[in-house]
């Protein structure tokens, strides 16, 4: 069970909520939103307290929490492939990205006095990753050190009443996994260099590696964690690392032979999770939350609302619809169909083909990861030839970009269109394909430097989420990306994702609206009428501050 607060710490920490909700407010007074919805109030949505993610006792339970990724926030990472990827060249690294990683946000040294954000907004769970490279900076080297750090972590947030949720694997890498530097991996892999996932001797000694750190994980931390994530959105970060080579370890192969070099990353990607989960479930002993299960393993999907495009209008032309369900069957599905069956479809033509041993159900709940809305056209016989389609993505704009639905719908930051009903779409879509299947939004968010934005998003989030419940999809909880602004991958800073917005001078974290209102939901437990009256609905959001004129479409990035 998870351990409650020591009554005698209770009113200094009423106290304290009290000052950060006076904080948050005044900080929300100061910023200007839309104007409230006209006619009468829409009734408020009241939650169930947090509940097991994948028992059936967990069905009407609902979390309210924050996301975070290791290499997104912590300092003091040299032994990570996104320090030596993004290092400028004449200090001895690649240079690669928009900006070097460096310190990111100082999560590592703050973590401690960072579980106080979660607990001033009364959030009930923190979804985190443990930094692989961090415990293991050489192969089979394990830092004592770095444990005890997230041991002191975890014993924080439970002590906190919060339900730790650890992502084994969030888009980053020890460098020995496979080196950005060396990517030929030339003498074949080595203790420094194994070459990496697709490698034909390298890739199983890499998923033996991460089970053999899943376990040391689940041993060392079950008895307080009982949520376990083994993958971060497999498809959209095989695409950036493997497919565009836009991250780590930088290796392009999309434009290439697809079937027979990036299939092969994903298939030991996926044997990974396998393997990862069958770690956990055997060295996770303790039942923190009670539900009977030692670990609740899953995974994280990113889930876009993929819609049929062509000359820059939606389309019912049978080529693009064609191409649209082609792409919402690669991206949305094919992880979750390869994990539940055991079986993947190397040829992507619809039909699953080859077994991965030990892969079959070894999944117990799925995380969904929305963040935009995006065309995707059949015309010209499209960029990905195996598909037959153009998506519109990475700044692509073979007609398949649309204008957003409404102007203010578009995330200058990041070039695409976040558009809310966009989560209800793909939670009724994930419900319908995987009825027994529980799931939980382990992230949705927006890049915005406007708290009422990002207050919106929120809202409108939990609105959907509830059409979607109203209908019997079974949907967990509602995680925020980020608590905090950070290191946004390739595209360095300057997206600002947090709840907490961060000063990079001094690394002081602030409330923005966003948190809030997230606070208030969560320390109420129910959005109530009048915040939907204030930032849901469908209406026009409040316009982002710095957004260039006429964005006529949203270029996805
Ligand atoms: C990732 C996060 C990222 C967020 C915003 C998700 O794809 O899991 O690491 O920061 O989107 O782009």
């Amino acid at each position: 069970m998870y351990t409650h607060r020591p009554q005698g710490r209770a009113a200094g920490r009423a106290a304290l909520a009290a000052l950060a909700a006076l904080a948050l407010a005044a900080q929300a007074c100061s910023e200007e939103t839309v104007a409230p919805a006209p006619g009468p109030t829409p009734p408020g949505i009241p939650y169930a307290g947090p509940g097991s993610l994948s028992a059936a006792s967990g069905k009407g339970s609902f979390r309210l929490g924050a996301a975070s990724a290791a290499t997104q926030i912590e300092d003091r990472n040299p032994a990570t492939d996104w320090y030596v990827f993004t290092l400028p060249e004449d200090e001895g690294g690649l240079g690669k990205g928009a900006a070097f990683v460096g310190d990111a946000a100082r999560g590592y040294t703050k973590a401690i006095e960072d579980v106080a954000l979660l607990r001033e907004m009364g959030l009930d769970s923190y979804r985190f990753s443990v930094e692989w490279a961090r415990i293991e900076p050489r192969r089979d080297a394990v830092d004592e050190d770095a444990l005890a750090h997230y041991d002191r972590l975890l014993d924080a947030l439970v002590e906190a009443g919060i339900r730790p949720v650890i992502t084994l694997h969030h888009f980053s890498n020890p460098v020995w996994i496979d080196d950005p530097r060396h990517t030929d991996c030339a003498p074949g892999p080595t203790d420094e260099n194994l070459c990496g996932f697709g490698h034909p001797e390298g890739g199983p000694l890499v998923i033996e590696e991460l089970a053999e750190h899943a376990a040391l994980l689940a041993e060392r931390f079950g008895d307080r964690v009982d949520d376990w994530g083994t993958l971060n959105e497999p498809f959209n970060y095989l695409l950036a690392a493997y497919g565009a080579g836009t991250f780590p370890p930088g290796k392009a192969t999309l434009f290439g032979d697809l079937l027979g070099d990036f299939v092969p990353v994903l298939r030991d990607y996926l044997l990974a999770h396998g393997a990862a989960y069958r770690a956990i479930k055997a060295a996770d002993r303790g039942d923190a939350d009670g539900d009977g299960e030692a670990a609740d393993v899953g995974l994280s999907l990113s889930a876009a609302d993929w819609v049929a495009a062509r000359d820059h209008q939606p389309s019912d032309d049978p080529e693009d619809v064609g191409a649209r369900d082609r792409m919402a069957y690669v991206y949305n599905h094919l992880v979750v169909d390869t994990v539940l069956g055991g079986q993947l479809d190397s040829d992507l033509d619809g039909a699953p083909d080859l077994e991965l041993p030990g892969v079959a159900g070894t999944l117990d709940w799925l995380g969904v990861q929305y963040y935009f809305r995006a065309g995707v056209t059949g015309k010209l016989g499209g960029i990905v030839p195996v598909l037959a389609l153009t998506p519109c993505v990475n700044g692509l704009d073979f007609g398949a970009c649309l204008a957003p639905v409404d102007p203010t719908f578009c995330v200058p930051a990041m070039r695409y269109e976040h558009h809310a009903p966009g989560l209800y779409n793909v939670l009724t879509d994930l419900g319908e394909r995987y009825p027994a299947l529980p799931l939980v939004v382990t992230e949705s968010g927006i890049a915005t430097e406007v708290g009422a934005r990002r207050a919106e998003v929120i809202v409108r989030a939990l609105e959907q989420i509830e059409r979607a419940r109203a209908l019997g999809v079974d949907v967990r909880g509602y995680y925020h990306w980020s608590l905090y602004d950070n290191f946004e991958w390739a595209e360095g800073f300057a997206p600002r994702f947090g709840l907490y917005t961060v000063d990079y001078g001094t690394y002081e974290r602030s409330p923005t609206l966003g948190a809030e209102v997230l606070g208030e939901i969560a320390r109420g437990r129910e959005l109530t009428g009048a915040l939907r009256a204030a930032h849901g609905g469908d209406r026009p959001m409040t316009p982002e501050a710095t957004a260039p004129e006429g964005l006529e479409r949203c270029l996805g990035n």
